[in-house]
């Protein structure tokens, strides 16, 4: 059953910052360290704690660099089409709820034929889905049409993630092509054997000198296809966000961000 954003109830729906963010930062337990519970974001997350951890000590970022990687995705040619999203590595599915978030506030109404998460842990991929219902309501049984995905990327069959053709399929990359587990290639031969048709992908990433493995990821696609809507930056943000020892609740300060993206279109 598709899922229709004009549909949402847009009174009581879930926004991401006030409704997601700002409640983790604020009933995370003073006596946990969200960047050693989650060794820097890069422990495969498990229980409540864990969750909010990662969500108070990264959530904030994710928003601000996603919210800037959408501004420059000409996002508005969805309205009315079908789409499909795929998160790849969604953590608690925080760059879909973010998108979300993005073409509600923009009035950019696509039809959703379906969202696919794919991500190794099961309590992150659990509450992701929490957030998607709250920030969907109005569409009745959501959960039809999220296709759960519990694997590491390697382990995902081609069944698993297999789109329609006919749906422009958006891809969320956020922060996981930097995984060097993550083995790139595989990945690759993945997405082109499964996504025939028009396919967006916005891959995001905290800055790194080097950018190499989100920028090799891209590189195999322009081998191989003619890549459209690209855009790449690594200009730093500054944003609000909480840091640990100052107050929880917010106004929080501006700090710098840094990040690094990539986007493009490609016709498989
Ligand atoms: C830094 S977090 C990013 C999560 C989410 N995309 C976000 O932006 O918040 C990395 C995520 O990738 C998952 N992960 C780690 N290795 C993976 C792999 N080989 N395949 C798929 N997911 C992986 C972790 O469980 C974690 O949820």
């Amino acid at each position: 059953m598709p899922i229709f954003l004009s549909q949402v109830n847009r009174q009581t729906r879930l926004q991401y910052w006030s409704g997601i963010y700002v409640p983790c930062v604020q009933k995370l337990p003073n006596n946990i360290n969200p960047l050693d519970s989650t060794k820097n974001g890069t422990k495969q997350l498990e229980g409540e704690d864990e969750l909010m951890s990662y969500m108070a000590a990264y959530g904030a970022h994710h928003y601000h660099k996603l919210q800037a990687a959408f501004l420059n995705a000409n996002l508005g040619i969805l309205h009315n089409r079908n789409i499909e999203i795929v998160d790849w590595g969604c953590g608690q599915a925080v760059a879909t709820a973010i998108l979300l978030d993005f073409l509600l506030a923009k009035e950019i109404f696509p039809i959703i034929n379906r969202i696919t998460l794919i991500e190794p842990s099961n309590d992150a991929l659990q509450k992701g889905l929490s957030y998607l219902e709250k920030i969907l309501i109005g569409n009745n049984d959501i959960g039809v049409s999220v296709r759960q995905v519990c694997n590491y990327l390697h382990e995902v069959s081609d069944s698993n993630v297999k789109s329609s053709a006919e749906t422009v399929k958006i891809h969320l990359f956020s922060n996981i092509l930097d995984i060097a587990s993550v083995e790139l290639d595989n990945l690759y031969q993945l997405v082109i054997r499964t996504n025939q048709g028009i396919n967006k992908f916005i891959c995001t990433g905290p800055y790194n000198p080097k950018r190499c493995r989100i920028d090799d990821f891209r590189q195999r696609f322009s081998k191989e296809y003619t890549l459209e809507d690209e855009f790449c930056s690594d200009q730093r943000l500054a944003h609000p966000y909480w840091k640990l020892g100052n107050n929880k609740s917010p106004p929080y300060s501006e700090y710098n961000i840094t990040r690094y993206e990539q986007q493009f279109t490609v016709r498989l």
